[in-house]
């Protein structure tokens, strides 16, 4: 399948999506949110992946929202059509996704980034969440997501400021994973996706699912869902198989169940 605004590609079993539309530093337009997402639908219905990557171009993973199709728009017109709610599908995604950011993540672009499980940034990578420039303020996390990984301070002066903050400075914010060089990126956060690919994929389907019940719910209660999901690996055959490996010390040839 092709899409218009975005390339799609397999890697192994490591499922790559790159926002394609350098003419305007990848800014999400509604084709653009099309495309990603029903590649990634399309991805997470896969047995044959395990994971995806989501990456823009050296210089912009995604300079935000499209400003131009956002302009005539009125009030009616953004809250009867939900412009950016097809979006949400990233976040309801059961396989792991990582963001490879290099260049501008700003907006709905550093929105997107922070949507997926975790963000590698190349040392290239700008962050911010610059709407209240435009009149605006952030509609797809910034305030919230942005809020939850680098703390109300930082939230605060990025989102009323709308400035950019760098790789190393998102990095020590606790806004991304890690940092690695740019031209290193993509080979990077590949392997990183073949690595969890590698892994029992319902495992790490319940991790996935473990960590956001942090976000989401009190310590007490994420801590009994933790252990109630814990409790259920061990009817898989792939807690036994990793077991056993460990025990034969070779390495685990999981299977999925
Ligand atoms: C539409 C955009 C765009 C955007 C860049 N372009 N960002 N078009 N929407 N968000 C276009 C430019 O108009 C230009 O087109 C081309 O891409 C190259 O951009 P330049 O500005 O010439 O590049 P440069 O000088 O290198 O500056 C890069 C930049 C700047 C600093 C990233 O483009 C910029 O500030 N962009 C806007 C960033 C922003 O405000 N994002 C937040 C959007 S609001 P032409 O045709 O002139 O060559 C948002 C709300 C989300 O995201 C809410 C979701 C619910």
């Amino acid at each position: 399948k092709t899409y218009e605004s975005i390339l799609v590609e397999r890697r192994g079993r490591v499922g790559l999506i790159t926002l394609n539309r350098p003419q305007a530093l990848n800014a999400l337009n509604r084709q653009i949110m099309l495309d990603v997402t029903d590649a990634v639908a399309v991805f997470d219905a896969d047995d044959s992946i395990g994971a995806m990557v989501i990456t823009g171009s050296a210089k912009a993973f995604a300079a935000g929202a499209d400003i131009k199709e956002m302009q005539p728009l009125g009030y009616v017109d953004i809250f009867k059509s939900d412009k950016f709610g097809p979006w949400d599908i990233l976040t309801r995604t059961r396989k792991p996704i990582i963001a490879a950011v290099a260049g501008f993540a700003l907006g709905g672009g550093c929105e997107l980034a922070m949507m997926c499980d975790f963000i590698l940034a190349a040392d290239t990578a700008k962050f911010g969440q610059p709407e209240i420039k435009l009149g605006v303020t952030p509609g797809m996390g910034g305030t919230q997501r942005f809020t939850h990984a680098v703390g109300k301070a930082k939230a605060m002066e990025m989102c009323l400021t709308g400035r950019m903050m760098d790789a190393a400075e998102a990095e020590r914010a606790g806004l991304v994973a890690r940092i690695v060089e740019a031209d290193k990126l993509l080979d990077d956060a590949i392997a990183t996706a073949q690595t969890i690919a590698s892994m029992s994929m319902p495992v790490a389907m319940m991790v996935k699912e473990c960590i956001n019940a942090a976000m989401n719910m009190p310590l007490n209660e994420g801590l009994r869902f933790e252990k109630r999901v814990f409790h259920s690996t061990f009817a898989l055959a792939d807690q036994k198989e990793g077991m056993q490996a460990f025990v034969d010390k070779r390495k685990a040839d999981f299977k999925n169940i």
